[in-house]
């Protein structure tokens, strides 16, 4: 494994960290979620990303992370870089959804309590919330960290004006915002607009979610939608719609790039989000260690030639998912 300072702190992270979001719900098979956290651990994946909606239903993708911790790493916590999230819709009635200081304080303390855990290693606030005042809820994250439940503070998914309106208050009150997560990959490269240069401006690390665009820059829907995929699955948040002919034309397209530089679809897709220093790490899925192992490949090759770049530029030619 390959590891990078997150910003400017002392904290290092995995270049590949594993996301629970999708196959680690009660709806999931518990052995195979257990097998892929123990494999990602061994080779050197640290970090594990978490909220508090991940499942189905939600809540259960923290409840099973702490079990499998409980019962089969409980003696490495101290090598873990464990987060978690709230912000999205979660309990019903006003104080389930969006970043009040109510909200985030209650959902850490249920995140805790079904981890197990005694703190987390980064919180972050899951999304902006534009009903609440920014200083409401970063007053709220400061706290959190001043009151023990986390080290470290991220944010997650704020425009560009907002995320600086939240990192000076961070930074005024010396708990700076250590990490920023959002949506980047081939297919949504936004955070290059302004994302990036903010956050390394903070002196913030910058971490990708969806790296593969939920398994579209995967050779997975080469040939159609195949049966056990996020987008055939009525649970998965990919929709079948939305791998469009466009997009997998393209894809066919990086799939020879890919073969030219000794890698699978995948792994170039994730090499390339993380040719970028700005990026400290990659959130990748997986629904087994056969598809974590190839994306772990990535490492052996992350550096492309302009000529490289230029190709895939102009196979992209701006497509979005
Ligand atoms: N902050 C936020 O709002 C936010 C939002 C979304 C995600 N996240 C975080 O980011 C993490 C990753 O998101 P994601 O799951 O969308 O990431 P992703 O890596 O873009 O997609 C993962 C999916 O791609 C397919 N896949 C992965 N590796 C493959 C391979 N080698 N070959 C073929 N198919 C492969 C699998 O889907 P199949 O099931 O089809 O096999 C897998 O579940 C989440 O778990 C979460 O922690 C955060």
């Amino acid at each position: 494994m390959k590891y990078a300072y997150c910003g400017k702190s002392g904290l290092q992270l995995p270049r590949i960290s594993l996301g629970l979001w999708h196959n680690f719900g009660f709806i999931n098979d518990y052995e195979i979620a257990k097998e892929m956290i123990l494999h990602a651990f061994e080779m050197g994946v640290t970090h594990f990303d978490l909220a508090n909606n991940y499942g189905p239903p939600p809540g259960s993708a923290e409840s099973n992370f702490g079990k499998i911790l409980r019962e089969n790493l409980a003696s490495h916590r101290d090598e873990m870089i464990i987060s978690s999230k709230a912000g999205h819709l979660m309990w019903d009635g006003p104080y389930g959804d969006g970043a009040s200081r109510k909200y985030l304080m209650a959902s850490i303390s249920q995140s805790l309590k079904r981890t197990g855990l005694e703190y987390f290693d980064i919180f972050y606030t899951h999304r902006y919330d534009p009903n609440t005042p920014i200083e409401e809820t970063m007053q709220a994250l400061v706290d959190i960290v001043r009151q023990g439940k986390a080290l470290y503070i991220g944010i997650s998914k704020y425009p560009p004006l907002q995320a600086r309106h939240a990192m000076n208050y961070l930074k005024e009150r010396d708990v700076p915002c250590l990490i920023f997560q959002d949506k980047y990959s081939m297919f949504n490269r936004k955070p290059e607009e302004e994302i990036l240069d903010i956050t390394a401006g903070y002196g913030s690390g910058f971490i990708a979610f969806s790296p593969l665009a939920q398994g579209v820059l995967t050779d997975k829907y080469l040939h159609g939608i195949p049966a056990h995929s996020r987008a055939a699955e009525p649970a998965g948040f990919l929709r079948e719609d939305q791998v469009t002919d466009i997009l997998v034309e393209k894809v066919k397209k990086l799939h020879i790039l890919a073969g030219l530089r000794g890698q699978t679809m995948a792994g170039m897709a994730l090499a390339w989000v993380l040719r970028d220093e700005r990026v400290t790490s990659l959130i990748v899925g997986a629904r087994n260690t056969r598809q974590l192992d190839d994306n772990l490949k990535a490492l052996q090759n992350l550096t492309f030639t302009q000529e490289e770049l230029e190709q895939i530029d102009d196979i992209l030619d701006g497509a979005t998912l």
